[in-house]
């Protein structure tokens, strides 16, 4: 028997853990992985805003959903608590020297040379990148038909973060890398990774093989991209390359190359996939909600201001955030956090999903209704799709330009009608949950509105 499940199995006799549902460790994996939303509902329901779910071969991972405690685990010490080590199921895409998967100064040094490259105000200036590409593939969407939104999405996203990163790459190069990367990150839907255990079984051998040949030729071409880059000088393009290629380490050392693909495969992986399973969710919403959609393409037709546009994307990701959880944040020295005392190994998880499904909080929680953001606006404290402390999401200026220039695009143009009975479940690829059928939904022409 592994140690971990040792360790989990001594803790829950000695109850020094929150409450944990009365199912073996092997139903709540496969409760959290097959139904991620309602088995969380159903652990709350049974145990309280705090409680422990013991995952096969994890360490026990502790949910909490009050505000309070959020707050406290987001900001928490990270001489306490390493948010980097909660990455770690996207470590064999992104590469160990991500900043994303480093802890405490290691973190920030990574963070603080990437930052300025996703400024409110740089954002803003790649909005005419962002909206030419938009158009294109908008454009490029069936009709009339039953569509699987998500890969079109994806194939979207992905072109737009690349020609942010690699801003004077001919398209040519830019379309052969994105091939590399659709074949390489197929590996997201499968359960190896997640489990590295598993790519030991003759089953998914073969499938992690086919996975690490299909890296090492990304790899090629990101040295090759990065090397073209070295030699024609860097530094004047103002992308995502040049930041990195100036970038220093904690000690004040130009970043090793091997970190630079890291971060550069970071950026691509965090700044696509993450946009792709909101659009899809919203998307779906729409279709299922058809009068709020209506409202949203009166606004866009009398091109009255963008409050309702606002209020959608925030009800979306309040309704359905990719992110179930914030980032685990994995616990290394004893930290108290509400009524609990934590010692290690132990992983904290701030359940933004339930937070956001709080009736006290949002009344009819699992309604659609972007209403309740009219106004308003958001509540810091009550409303965390981007996470917070040291791990806040980087690109959500990105991100919101983004996913609002695509509703824009799409609903000006196009009525969302639904492919099936009900708003798809949820199903896992790597960290994020997305719409378990590909988003599917019916596109048809709008007619333009008479002024
Ligand atoms: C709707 C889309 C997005 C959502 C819902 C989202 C959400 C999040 C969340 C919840 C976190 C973890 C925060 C925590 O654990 O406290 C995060 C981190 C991050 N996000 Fe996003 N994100 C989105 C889009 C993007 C985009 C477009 C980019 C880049 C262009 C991006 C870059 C990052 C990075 C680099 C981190 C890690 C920061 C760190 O390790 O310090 N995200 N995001």
């Amino acid at each position: 028997m592994s140690p971990l499940i040792v360790t989990s199995l001594a803790r829950r006799l000695k109850g020094d853990l929150p409450p944990s549902p009365p199912h073996p460790a092997i139903a709540q994996t496969i409760g959290g992985r097959r139904w991620p939303y309602r088995y969380l509902e159903h652990c709350q329901a049974v145990c309280g805003d705090t409680f422990v779910l013991h995952p096969l071969d994890r360490p026990p991972m502790v949910f909490l959903c009050d505000p309070q405690d959020i707050r406290a685990v987001l900001t928490g010490d990270p001489v306490e608590l390493h948010p980097g080590a909660g990455g770690h199921v996207i470590a064999p895409l992104i590469g160990d020297r991500s900043f994303m998967l480093l802890e405490e100064q290691e973190h920030l040094s990574g963070r603080r040379a990437i930052h300025p490259a996703f400024h409110k105000q740089i954002v803003a200036e790649q909005t005419a990148t962002l909206e030419d590409i938009v158009e294109r593939a908008v454009a490029s969407w069936p009709l009339d038909q039953p569509i699987a939104l998500t890969p079109r999405i994806r194939a979207l996203t992905l072109q737009v973060i690349l020609r942010i990163i690699f801003s004077d790459q001919p398209d040519a190069t830019l379309a052969d890398l994105h091939g590399r990367l659709v074949q390489m990150l197929a590996i997201s839907d499968s359960l190896i990774l997640q489990g590295p255990r598993l790519r030991r079984l003759p089953y998914w051998r073969g499938l992690w093989r086919r996975f690490l040949k299909h890296r090492a030729a990304v790899d090629d071409l990101i040295h090759r991209l990065i090397s073209d880059r070295r030699i024609s000088g860097s530094g004047d393009h103002g992308d995502l390359l040049d930041v990195l290629l100036s970038a220093e380490t904690v000690n004040g050392a130009p970043m090793p190359e091997r970190e630079i693909r890291d971060n550069l495969m970071s950026m691509i992986l965090a700044g696509h996939e993450t946009t792709t399973g909101e659009l899809a969710w919203a998307f779906q919403l729409l279709a299922h909600y058809p009068d709020r959609q209506r409202r949203l393409a009166e606004e866009l037709d009398r091109d009255a201001g963008a409050d309702y546009l606002h209020a959608t994307v925030h009800e979306t990701l309040r309704h359905k955030p990719v992110f179930v959880f914030a980032i685990p944040r994995n616990v290394v020295a004893p930290v108290r956090i509400g009524d609990y005392t934590y010692d290690p190994p132990v992983q904290l998880a701030a359940c933004t999903y339930l937070l956001h499904h709080h009736p006290d909080l949002y009344p009819q929680p699992h309604e659609f209704r972007p209403e309740r953001f009219l106004g308003s606006g958001a509540q810091t404290r009550t409303w965390l799709p981007w996470g917070g402390g040291r791990k806040h999401c980087l690109g959500r200026h990105f991100a919101l330009l983004e996913v609002q220039t695509v509703l824009r695009h799409v609903l000006a143009t196009r009525r969302v009608l639904p492919a099936g009975s009900h708003i798809e479940r949820p199903r896992w690829r790597s960290a994020i949950l997305v719409p378990h059928s590909g988003g599917r939904v019916i596109l048809r022409a709008r007619p333009m509105p008479s002024r």
